[in-house]
């Protein structure tokens, strides 16, 4: 007889076991703790048509949004296509989610876990995987709504309410709507007080509000929730701990975290790369010196180049490049966004509508062309949001915008574009600095052009 998991939802499993090892997985993946995969592997090595194992293994995988993951997808692909009508209709769903995400359908993917979560919105799996498909996608709407669709099907009683309530938190702030965010981010780490996500979801209130002091407070007073050795989400968070810190005026305390907690190690992920990408560039647009962080960085993206996979990924890349002067890198890089933003597809778009424009701005400010910078930088700011990320990873782009604009004399479109910053968040002393170079520039005094030490 076939058996339900811990939420009551039908599997083609009739082994315990395995679905008890699902369990364990899904709650590593969860609170991004330990190896998931190589629990589930564990489970899979003794029930090899164990369907939900593969299909667990296969998400877990392309949660990483990066072109390495695509052996390890086909893989469990193929296991799965073996079993065949062993699976039940929910599990065919994933299974068909799966191959478009491998042939690079990802608005099929996501449009797969909308109807699948109609059906079944209390799939934990489909319900993270969905939310970090919509994060990857810049979709702020969907971050919200696929929660607000299937949060009245929980109830507390359920293994993982809270983390459901995590990701709520994250859409609603995404959404702008920081009471209610916050509000549901602190109830979700009350159920489950090692949400890293919940945390997370709450690290965002307050960088979108420039409580940078009691951001710094909160994450380092709770880090034993969120840090844990075995974290693999703990460099994000750790990167929001940084940023705090950098518009407070620490570079030096936000480089030793980065040299603590974000620098890559030998694991070369992407999302991990990206974040330790946009901290050394923030420091380098205030003028500051990074030494040779940025050629480890640089050489990790030589090693592991996926030229026009993903467009965000691809951004964070060419910064690299950009900033250790890797030309050759960058020319190959800008044809290979540009072969796929040729192509159709979810991808495609992001390259032609955010990704190219901003890797071609991002390569005139590393040549000094700052006029065609702001040219790239100004139609594109608002629509960023399409080639995936939050707010304030795309924050990197305004603030680039800004920068070239000092740096090309444009003062009076500086200041306007400071102001907007000072306006939104009138606690942030960095906006204040820029909005003051701005400044300083219309009055013509001098020594604006570049950030003071
Ligand atoms: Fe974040």
């Amino acid at each position: 007889m076939t058996l339900r998991d811990a939420r009551g939802l039908a599997t083609s499993s009739a082994n315990r076991r395995s679905l008890d090892a699902f369990e364990v997985a899904l709650g590593q993946f969860q609170c991004y703790r330990g190896n998931s995969i190589a629990t589930i592997d564990a489970a899979l090595a003794a029930d090899s048509e164990f369907a939900f194992g593969q299909i667990f293994r296969a998400e877990v995988h392309i949660s990483a949004w990066e072109a390495s993951v695509l052996p390890e997808v086909e893989t469990s692909l193929r296991a799965l296509e073996k079993l065949g009508n062993k699976c039940n209709d929910r599990e065919r769903a994933h299974v068909a989610a799966i191959r478009d995400w491998h042939v690079g359908d990802w608005d099929g993917f996501r449009a797969r876990f909308d109807l699948l979560l109609a059906e079944h919105p209390r799939d934990a799996l489909a319900l993270q995987i969905g939310h970090l498909a919509d994060f990857f996608h810049g979709d702020r709407d969907n971050l919200r709504g696929r929660m607000m669709r299937a949060l009245p099907a929980w109830n507390r009683e359920l293994p993982g309410y809270g983390f459901t309530l995590g990701m709520q938190a994250f859409g609603l702030e995404e959404c702008g709507d920081y009471r209610r965010a916050e509000e549901t981010a602190r109830h979700a780490i009350e159920l489950e007080p090692d949400d890293c996500w919940a945390h997370h979801a709450l690290a965002h209130v307050l960088e979108m509000e420039a409580r940078q002091v009691e951001g710094i407070a909160l994450m380092e007073s709770r880090r034993d929730h969120w840090a844990q050795e075995d974290n693999g989400f703990a460099f994000h968070n750790w990167w929001h701990t940084a940023l705090y810190n950098l518009d407070q005026d620490r570079a030096d305390r936000a480089l030793e975290i980065y040299d603590r907690s974000i620098r890559p190690g030998q694991s070369e992920i992407q999302t991990e790369m990206l974040d330790a990408t946009a901290l050394l560039w923030r420091v380098h647009l205030r003028g500051i010196d990074v030494g040779k962080r940025w050629h480890d960085l640089a050489a990790a993206y030589d090693k592991t180049a996926q030229d026009g996979f993903y467009a965000f990924n691809d951004m964070h890349a060419m910064i690299a490049y950009v900033a250790t002067g890797r030309c050759e890198a960058a020319k190959r890089l800008l044809a290979g966004a540009t072969r796929a933003a040729e192509k159709s597809g979810a991808n495609a778009r992001m390259e032609r509508e955010a990704g190219l424009p901003i890797m071609r701005a991002v390569e005139a400010f590393g040549r000094g062309q700052y006029d065609t910078a702001v040219e790239l930088l100004m139609p594109v700011r608002y629509r960023a949001h399409v080639f995936g990320g939050s707010h304030a990873q795309r924050d990197i782009i305004h603030r680039t915008l800004i920068e070239a604009a000092l740096r090309d004399g444009q003062f009076a479109l500086a200041n306007a574009l400071a102001t907007e910053r000072t306006q939104l968040k009138p606690d942030c002393p960095f906006s204040w600095q820029l909005r003051n170079r701005a400044e300083a520039g219309i009055a013509g005094r001098g020594g604006v052009a570049m950030p003071p030490r």
